[in-house]
């Protein structure tokens, strides 16, 4: 079973996605996480930004892994081609980088097949802009999660300040969402739109808790067998 959980940066769809994921006993793909990698590889091999060519040479050819605690299915760390990048996909730098490498349709297409092999390998919780609408249209349960710019940002310095990584200026991670905002519901291919038959769930004034319980109360009614 796949539950999709779309929706803009600093909805809080990582805590949420986890947090089901644990409840409901399936496992968690981050695929923005992915899109970050890339955007390190391409950063770090001198791929320049706006070559959607090489940007999905570099996305087909590299290996992106997921590294779990053993008896853990919520991944702990993101690695791509060998370095170790958990921390560092979560910087300013990257924030910028990844709008282009994943408007590229050339990446999107390598990430997009990639993301359904592993999606349907088992039961997951899949996080990110266009689950319900490109990878899994067919997803027995799809969430759009909002919050306002103003609660995301909140959210998000408070959520590098945890980290150690990203900016603390809530002006500049302000400025940032509404960017990039604008730049995933702007572009071309795969725009962030909520699916027809999303869910949408607004968080700004709503406790995490209570999202969780919602999804997770809906994915078992939704679940093939009874009883899970
Ligand atoms: O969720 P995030 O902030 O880690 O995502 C990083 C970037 O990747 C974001 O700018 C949008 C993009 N993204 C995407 O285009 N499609 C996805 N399925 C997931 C993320």
């Amino acid at each position: 079973m796949i539950v999709a959980i779309d929706g803009p940066s600093g909805a809080g769809k990582s805590s949420v996605a986890k947090a089901c994921a644990k409840t409901l006993g399936f496992s968690c793909l981050d695929t923005g996480a992915m899109y970050r990698s890339i955007a390190w590889l391409a950063l770090e091999r001198g791929v320049p930004l706006d070559d959607g060519a090489a940007l999905g040479q570099l996305a087909r050819s590299c290996d992106i892994r997921f590294g779990h605690v053993e008896g853990d299915p919520i991944p702990k760390t993101v690695s791509i081609d060998g370095a170790d990048v958990t921390s560092a996909i979560r910087t300013a730098r990257i924030d910028k980088a990844v709008s282009p490498v994943s408007a590229a349709p050339e990446v999107r297409e390598a990430m997009v097949e990639l993301q359904r092999a592993v999606g349907r390998s088992g039961d997951y919780v899949v996080e990110g802009r266009d689950i319900g609408t490109v990878v899994f249209p067919d997803a027995e349960l799809k969430v759009f999660l909002t919050a306002s710019p103003e609660e995301r940002a909140h959210r998000r310095v408070r959520q590098n300040a945890d980290r150690g990584v990203g900016s603390i200026d809530y002006d500049e991670v302000l400025s940032d969402i509404v960017r990039r905002d604008g730049y995933d519901s702007n572009r071309a291919e795969s725009p962030l739109r909520p699916a027809e038959d999303a869910l949408s769930i607004d968080s700004t004034d709503r406790y995490i808790e209570d999202i969780i319980a919602e999804i997770c109360a809906l994915a078992r009614s939704r679940m093939p067998q009874a009883g899970r």
